[in-house]
């Protein structure tokens, strides 16, 4: 008669096996995707597995209480001292004896998917660069001489079919030790890349060592340094956290450090130093929120704009500073994290994802690799404001790239009350349109300021400022209030008819909060705040719509915010004041910490890696500042929303 059929789910790959296969072996034939540490010795529980029984109309068979194995004593023995939850099986255990129908739960997956909420962007597959192997190596014999590192590889490759084995030389000193107090069992980290076939062995322990073992994926921006922790196995953050970028005692933007760079011998290895010395701290940290040892930290994947990645390699920013802005490398780099002085364990490697170009970072590059618009059908606009807005454009036939001095004034540098965005801070603002008077939310409070109980609930943080995305919100409000032109200028309270326009030197401005009755801050937009904001939207603007001219487009389908900046304005606010180009307003959408997440995709996944430096490669580099229609585009889009472009979702 035939051989019983095994059925896995959720794949649905299936086959005929001999009775008496265990349900591991099955799986590897099939290539269902079934996790094991040990090797199918019944120690590690990762290839657990339930079994089903009853009728399976849909795959035509039945399913009897008995199509697996009984219990064997290393699988009683595993439920027994470690427990097991009901209706699961070692797969590595337990045979197959008839017909069976076999579910992978999530848990038991190597390449499990790690959730994210958003449906357009990338899901996260896990396949992590770090891997653990359970080995049983042979003991010397006298009589066949060979050393402990090559039965430690032949016992690789015979148990785990790892073809080509590299060790860290600095691990040969524990080697020894190691083996022989496992009693010639050992766990390994093995290391793969997907540049080589060749597996690194990073770190070892004694015996049966069962995890879990960690991940950085860094953000490394020019004003802070965030980084999640991320469990290897599953794929979870562990902890998040984030520090200001110690460089910024060097020059608050990048390219005041460029200059200090320039000016200062030896400041490039300064700032260097100083990035690195956060970098130590801020590891620290977050192995200590985790409640990890920082040992078990065994990869990390840094993104960070051009400069910072220059300074953050040791490499002095230079060439950067001046045309034709001439990156030192472009490719990608994988490395130990000692050859940075990161404090991580000697068994730690480090991937630094690739620039596009001399102004477009490896950060834009984890946004293209978070957002694959490589990959879209619909034309997407993916705009990364900081001080410098990186913006990609594309869809799958095609992708575009450049970066536009924006400045800080989002940030809410260069604005006369500007802050960073912390609690106390003006985020929100509505102004009436007929009596010209403003509400608004701080940071810190879920109430605005004409509700019940605002003073009490602000009593801690007060109203200190406005942060970037309040400007935005108080700009685009005055200019639908009547109370700003589209050239830019304030009216007087005759011209608005409101007293909050007061004259402030040869113009005026608005005032939007009077704290000076309790010793706080007046708060008020000025001619500057106005020009230093249309400076920053019409260099975003014109980035996004040299871009477009380049795919001879006059709209795009759908766009895409990322950053912290983007996460907080508005869609409409920006659209006002003519930032994006016109689009649906439904179709804006925030996809937070894009760069953070594409880090954490690299981390996750090396094959993403490879994705990402294809992408790259293929990306068509757009330098704004030798692009004569820049300037046009730039005269234009001062004006809010613009001087000559239609903005028609604003009509509706
Ligand atoms: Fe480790 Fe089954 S493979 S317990």
């Amino acid at each position: 008669s035939q051989n019983p059929l095994v059925i896995f789910t959720p794949s649905g790959k299936r086959g005929r096996f001999p009775v008496g296969t265990p349900v591991l072996t099955a799986a590897r034939q099939l290539g269902v995707d079934l996790d094991s540490v040990c090797g199918g010795r019944g120690i590690c529980s990762k290839c657990q597995v339930t079994p089903s029984v009853g009728e399976y109309p849909k795959h035509g068979v039945t399913v009897s209480a008995d199509a697996l194995s009984e219990w064997n004593a290393v699988e009683q023995r595993y439920k027994d001292k470690r427990g097991l939850i009901d209706g699961r099986r070692l797969g590595c255990q337990a045979t197959v004896q008839a017909d069976v129908v076999i579910d992978v739960p999530p848990e038991s997956q190597v390449h499990r998917q790690v959730v994210r909420k958003r449906a357009e962007a990338r899901d996260i597959v896990l396949n992590a660069a770090v891997r653990l192997y359970y080995v049983e190596v042979e003991e010397p014999d006298m009589h066949k001489p060979s050393g402990d590192l090559e039965r430690l590889k032949s016992a690789l490759q015979k148990q785990w079919g790892l073809e080509k084995i590299s060790i860290d030389p600095a691990l040969l000193r524990t080697l020894q030790p190691t083996l022989r107090k496992g009693n010639w069992t050992l766990t390994v980290a093995a290391h793969k890349t997907h540049q080589s076939d060749t597996v690194e062995i990073t770190r070892i322990w004694p015996g049966y060592f069962d995890g879990p073992i960690y991940g950085l994926a860094v953000d490394l921006g020019s004003t802070t340094i965030a980084a999640h922790l991320c469990d290897l196995k599953t794929g979870e953050v562990v902890a998040s956290s984030g520090i200001m970028n110690p460089q910024i005692r060097f020059g608050e933007d990048l390219m005041s450090r460029v200059s200090y760079a320039m000016m200062n011998k030896g400041g490039d290895l300064e700032m260097t130093r100083a990035v690195r010395d956060g970098m130590r701290a801020l590891f620290d940290q977050i192995a200590k929120e985790g409640e990890i040892d920082k040992d078990l930290i065994l990869d990390a994947t840094f993104v960070c704009n051009p400069v910072m990645h220059h300074l953050f390699l040791g490499i002095d920013p230079y060439e950067l500073g001046q045309a034709p802005f001439a990156l030192a490398l472009n490719t990608s780099l994988s490395l130990k994290a000692s050859d940075l002085d990161l404090g991580l364990h000697q068994g730690a490697r480090v991937y630094v994802l690739p620039c596009i170009a001399g102004h477009v970072g490896a950060d834009a590059a984890a946004v293209a690799l978070s957002e694959s618009p490589n990959t879209s059908e619909d034309l997407v606009l993916l705009v990364d404001v900081g001080t410098n807005a990186e913006i990609i454009l594309g869809n799958k036939d095609r992708v575009l790239a450049c970066s536009s001095p924006t400045g800080p004034a989002f940030e809410g540098a260069q604005i006369s009350s500007g802050q960073r965005a912390a609690p106390g801070a003006i985020e929100r603002v509505e102004i009436d349109p007929v009596t010209k008077e403003p509400r608004f939310r701080v940071i810190g409070s879920d109430l605005w300021s004409d509700e019940d109980g605002f003073d009490r609930a602000i009593a801690t943080t007060g109203i200190t400022g406005i942060c970037g995305s309040g400007i935005i919100e108080v700009l685009a409000e005055m200019r639908l209030a009547g109370l700003l032109d589209a050239s830019g200028l304030i009216g007087s309270a005759e011209q608005t008819g409101s007293a909050r326009c007061i004259p402030d030197g040869r113009t005026h401005s608005y005032l939007l909060w009077d704290g000076s009755a309790d010793g706080g801050p007046v708060i008020t937009v000025t001619n500057p705040d106005v020009r230093a904001i249309q400076m920053a939207k019409a260099a975003l603007y014109s980035g996004a719509r040299l871009l477009m001219d380049k795919l001879e487009v006059e709209t795009v389908d759908r766009i895409v915010l990322a950053g912290a900046f983007g996460a907080h304005i508005s869609a409409k606010h920006a659209m006002v004041l003519g930032m994006i180009p016109d689009c649906p307003l439904d179709k804006v959408t925030s996809a937070g910490n894009a760069a953070g997440t594409g880090a954490r995709i690299a981390l996750l996944n090396i094959d993403a890696r490879a994705d990402i430096e294809k992408t790259v490669g293929e990306i068509e580099k757009i330098e704004t500042a030798v692009e004569p229609r820049f300037q046009e585009h730039f005269v234009n889009a001062s004006a809010m929303p613009n001087a000559v472009e239609p903005f028609p979702i604003l009509k509706t």
